[in-house]
């Protein structure tokens, strides 16, 4: 609800209710001077350590330190969101708190919920009643008949007009059905938007249904998933699949397993492992991660074991831990996804799987260290760089101390040597800073100037002219600006998808975050014309960064390796060097990189 709620209501509202009374429904309360006392219900305890001043109108858990007055109690204990607790407060004292054009917005909405109500009902019985394909194929993977209608998973029967005619029989107008997605629209006619597909309903946190999601059951039918366009109910970014049934479990076991699919929730469920929730498959959100941390702080990001799932997982374990979330990854080896896995293992199997998941950062170091064999002296450098900048991240001291430590022990570097590299001047920059009068990007170098253009004009590239694309891929490398380096991730994944890179998707797969500086680039990068001979320009510029980088890191090596013991090693880098510095006075022409 976005309702802005006034103070003088909350005012109101407090000094309508009696926050004794109100916690007697869910607390027995006992008399002891002039206060209340009863055993704590935010913690387990014997004897009561739990507090409600009549006079003050707040109350106190000396066990667990919970506190607040009547409109926190509701919060925690009806695990709801400061808004509806006012809301439910407001309505059982009689506060009014809508303005009327709030209470027709939501009038409408409700109407909207009912409509999906009686869609989901109407596919549900599709496949519950008769014989039918989507009922087939959920068999086939194995669901039973109790997790079917847990989920309220339903069929949209192989017709263009199910649906539509069941609704016609009820006199909803067709633009509604087709605001709600379920109807879709071409040369003047309306027709079912989902059709041959197993439906599984999209319900929020308050038992709404909000949307769906339709998977299709014919192999040779594109997309395999369709789900609801965004609707006044409906902003794909606030909500998370299964979180209505999971929440409570969450909260339970403070801890939540967060996967990619619809299927995954659905199977893990059904195997007893009902702490997860859903991103579904697009890039996950700060409001996502903000929902979560309401129910637990400690998640546990179970995607995919393919490369999207990979880079997705990547992008929302930075997303959740800015957020403030403990975040840890579940690593699926050898298996698809989270379902194959418990369908194939079972649930002790995968509890053990999540018991072991690795804190994210670690997760990050052993890609590292994957990607670079830390037995060659160059690897070494190269891991210890990228270990620097993942570091560099981290927000406790502490932890940063104690990863140093494990990483200058197993490459057999000094810790200070490595201290260096994450605090000191080889810092790359990476967020801007601004000077406050001007209100523009300062204290950039020249050089970091340089690359922000460069990433800028390769990202405006790779959208107007896909075909620079596979080019570009090659040295992806280059985004060091992190906004851009997400951003990047969505195209080369659209891409991989389609051959035209579609700008409203590439939106609808960033975080608002990330959408102001898409729209910078697309509106300020201009290439008049010169489209070919700029990304010649920016990939000769990569390629002679390459270069001297790779020259910094043969300097680098030079000075650690021993004169004798490593003398032919010795010998080659320096034929390298040479080699590098030779081709680098040659192509100083190209260098001035001014394109
Ligand atoms: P199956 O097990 O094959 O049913 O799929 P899954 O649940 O493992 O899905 P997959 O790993 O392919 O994708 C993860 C999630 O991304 C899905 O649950 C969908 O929410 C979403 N998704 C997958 N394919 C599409 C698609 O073609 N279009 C859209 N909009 N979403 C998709
Ligand atoms: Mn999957």
């Amino acid at each position: 609800m976005s309702t802005i709620i006034k103070e003088e209501i909350i005012d109101e509202i407090k000094s309508r209710s009696n926050i004794v009374d109100i916690v007697g429904r869910y607390v027995t309360l006992k008399r002891a001077g002039a206060n209340y006392k009863g055993l704590c219900p935010f913690h387990s305890e014997d004897t009561p350590s739990f507090i409600v001043s009549e006079d003050k109108q707040i109350f106190t858990c000396f066990g667990c330190g919970a506190t607040g007055d009547v409109i926190e109690f509701i919060k925690r204990i009806e695990n709801i969101e400061f808004v509806d607790a006012i809301e439910k407060l407001a309505g059982e004292c009689g506060v009014e708190i809508k303005t009327t054009s709030e209470k027709k917005s939501e009038k409408k909405k409700e109407f909207f919920y009912q409509i999906n109500r009686d869609a989901a009902l109407f596919f549900y019985h599709n496949l519950c009643e008769t014989n039918n394909a989507g009922y087939a194929y959920m068999k086939s993977r194995g669901i039973n008949n109790a997790t079917l209608k847990k989920f309220g998973i339903g069929y949209a029967k192989d017709a263009w007009d199910g649906l539509y005619k069941y609704f016609k029989g009820k006199n909803i107008e067709d633009r509604i059905l087709f605001d709600l997605g379920l109807l879709s629209h071409s040369k003047g006619k309306y027709f079912d938007k989902f059709r041959n597909r197993v439906i599984f309903p999209i319900i929020n946190t308050r038992g709404k249904i909000i949307g769906f999601g339709g998977r299709t059951i014919d192999k040779n039918a594109l997309p395999k998933y369709l789900n609801s366009p965004e609707s006044i109910i409906f902003q794909k970014k606030n909500n998370l699949y299964g979180l209505n049934l999971s929440r409570q479990e969450i909260q339970k076991l403070d801890s939540v397993i967060l996967v990619e699919g619809y299927m995954d929730v659905i199977s893990l469920y059904q195997k007893g492992i009902k702490n997860t929730a859903a991103s579904l498959g697009t890039a996950l959100t700060v409001q996502q991660a903000q929902m979560l941390k309401r129910y637990s702080n400690n998640i546990i990001l179970a995607y995919d074991s393919d490369e999207a799932g990979k880079i997705a997982a990547l992008r929302g374990m930075d997303i959740l831990y800015e957020a403030g979330c403990n975040v840890k990854v579940l690593k699926i080896e050898g298996y698809k996804d989270p379902d194959e896995y418990v369908k194939t293992y079972g649930k002790e199997a995968f509890m053990k799987l999540a018991s072991e998941a690795v804190p994210f950062i670690e997760y990050k170091l052993e890609e590292a260290k994957k990607n670079n064999n830390i037995h060659t002296t160059e690897g070494k450098v190269a891991y210890l760089k990228v270990a620097a900048r993942i570091l560099r991240k981290i927000k406790s001291q502490v932890e940063v101390e104690a990863y140093i430590k494990k990483i200058a022990d197993e490459t057999k570097i000094s810790e200070n040597a490595f201290k260096l590299e994450i605090h000191g001047n080889n810092r790359e920059v990476t967020k801007v800073k601004y000077d406050e009068k001007k209100g523009k990007p300062d204290n950039l170098s020249t050089a970091d100037k340089n690359n922000n253009l460069l990433e800028k004009n390769l990202i405006k590239l790779m959208i107007i002219r896909s075909e620079f694309i596979p080019e570009i891929r090659k040295y992806s490398e280059v985004f060091s600006n992190t906004a851009h380096q997400r951003i990047y991730d969505i195209i080369d994944l659209l891409y991989e998808e389609d051959e035209e890179i579609d700008v409203s998707k590439l939106k609808d797969n960033l975080t608002d975050e990330d959408i102001p500086t898409l729209d910078n680039i697309l509106e300020n990068i201009q290439f008049s014309g010169k489209e070919v001979q700029i990304f010649h320009d920016c990939i000769n510029r990569i390629k002679i960064d390459r270069i001297k980088k790779r020259q910094k890191e043969i300097i680098e090596v030079l000075q650690v390796l021993d004169e004798e013991e490593d003398a032919s090693h010795i010998r080659q880098l320096t034929n390298e060097l040479l080699d590098i510095q030779k081709n680098l006075s040659k192509d100083n022409s190209i260098e001035r990189g001014d394109y």
